[in-house]
């Protein structure tokens, strides 16, 4: 097992990533506060894990409750939170009561909300079982739900107390959902890392292919790159870009997301086709070189993600962007390549040149 940790002054927390994990009851019971725990899962992941958790958890005397959710980036709303809620009170969870998430991005975003919000604020553990949630949505604090006008629009900033990663649940993941989680681990190569970007383009074939000790390296360099910016700027408010930089490719991406629907492209795909968009846009800014394009669109497809956009069109594109939460005063703020390695903000690009970068990587 290998630690990292997120240095923040007041909320400091710990990422254990590693073999066998799951059941460490030990390592979790150090973070309850009481003896209850209530586990938040989904129909998918709840039978082939949730029982690995709770079943030492019982054993060491915790009473443990288990909400099991539907499926999907479609549940990741208000009135799949509502059950949440009717859940605890239910079960008449106090304060003391330790939410854990058991799942991908989109139970953790879903149970950390409840956990930020129920009686105003319980403790809260991330057991992420994708790799996307492994590497990214597990760490930071960020939690929410969609909006039907836009993702990830209602939400809260409440960290965990602690981050499990088990690595051998990545062994049951489809490979669809591998290569969406892939989407975000390029992403730290882009923005901030140019030595792991060129390790993943050496590695991305073994990546692929699951090898326990490259997927680990990888989630281990990622959460160390998303541990830095988020002790740095916890809630997204520095001015030189911080954690702001971890949404390359985002604002494009949710756009896609929001336009075709909840659910039918995955988030990394579309931040994958985002991060293409961005990378163009750059280079018409004179940033960045047509091989630099091309390098990033190649790395992408060996993950086996998509690269060409859904076709919106640029008007709908730009109209469903404009509602993104980058929009500061009215302007929209994109995350652009300065190099490949070096992300910053930037809120003078031209309405047309942000029109040609959609339009030249759509069919
Ligand atoms: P997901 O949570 O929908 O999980 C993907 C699919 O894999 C689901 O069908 C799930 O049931 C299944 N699954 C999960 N673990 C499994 C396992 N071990 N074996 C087999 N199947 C498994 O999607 P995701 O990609 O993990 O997360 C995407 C969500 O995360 C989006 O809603 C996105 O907005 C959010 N996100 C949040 C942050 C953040 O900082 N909070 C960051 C990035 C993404
Ligand atoms: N996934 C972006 C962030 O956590 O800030």
């Amino acid at each position: 097992m290998r630690t990292l940790r997120v240095a923040l002054p007041e909320r400091a927390y710990d990422i254990h990533i590693g073999h066998n994990l799951l059941g460490r009851a030990d390592l979790l019971a150090k973070s309850l506060v009481s003896q209850r725990a209530v586990i938040v899962s989904n129909e998918v992941v709840a039978p082939l894990y949730l029982d690995k958790i709770a079943a030492p958890l019982r054993k060491a005397g915790v009473h443990v409750t288990e909400i099991v959710l539907p499926d999907g980036e479609a549940s990741k709303r208000w009135e799949t939170l509502n059950t949440i809620f009717d859940a605890l009170l239910a079960d008449r969870c106090d304060r003391t009561t330790t939410v854990i998430a058991l799942g991908g991005g989109v139970i953790g975003d879903l149970a950390g909300f409840g956990a930020a919000t129920y009686q105003r604020g319980v403790p809260f553990i991330q057991v992420p079982t994708t790799l996307l949630a492994q590497v990214d949505s597990s760490v930071g604090g960020k939690t929410g739900i969609n909006h039907p006008r836009g993702k990830n629009m209602i939400g809260a900033f409440w960290q965990p107390k602690l981050v499990l990663a088990d690595t051998d649940t990545l062994r049951t993941l489809p490979a669809r959902e591998l290569s969406a989680g892939l989407a975000e681990v390029i992403k730290y190569g882009l923005i901030r890392d140019l030595p792991f970007l060129e390790w993943l383009e050496s590695n991305i074939d073994k990546l692929i292919a699951r090898d326990a000790d490259a997927l680990s390296y990888a989630i281990e360099r990622s959460c160390a790159n998303k541990a830095e910016v988020v002790a740095r700027d916890e809630r997204e408010t520095a001015k030189d870009g911080g954690r702001a930089l971890l949404n390359l490719g985002h604002t494009f991406g949710h756009a896609i997301e929001t336009g075709v629907g909840y659910g039918e492209w995955l988030h990394g795909e579309a931040v994958a086709v985002g991060m293409v968009m961005a990378t163009e846009l750059s280079r018409r800014l004179g940033w960045l070189g047509t091989a630099d394009v091309n390098r990033v669109r190649d790395l992408l497809a060996r993950a086996g993600l998509p690269v060409v956009g859904a076709p919106l069109g640029a008007d709908r594109y730009l109209d469903l962007m404009a509602h993104d939460k980058k929009v500061l005063a009215g302007r929209l703020r994109l995350v652009l390549l300065q190099h490949l390695g070096a992300a910053v903000t930037y809120a003078d690009a031209s309405t047309a040149d942000i029109r040609a970068s959609i339009h030249a990587c759509c069919a």
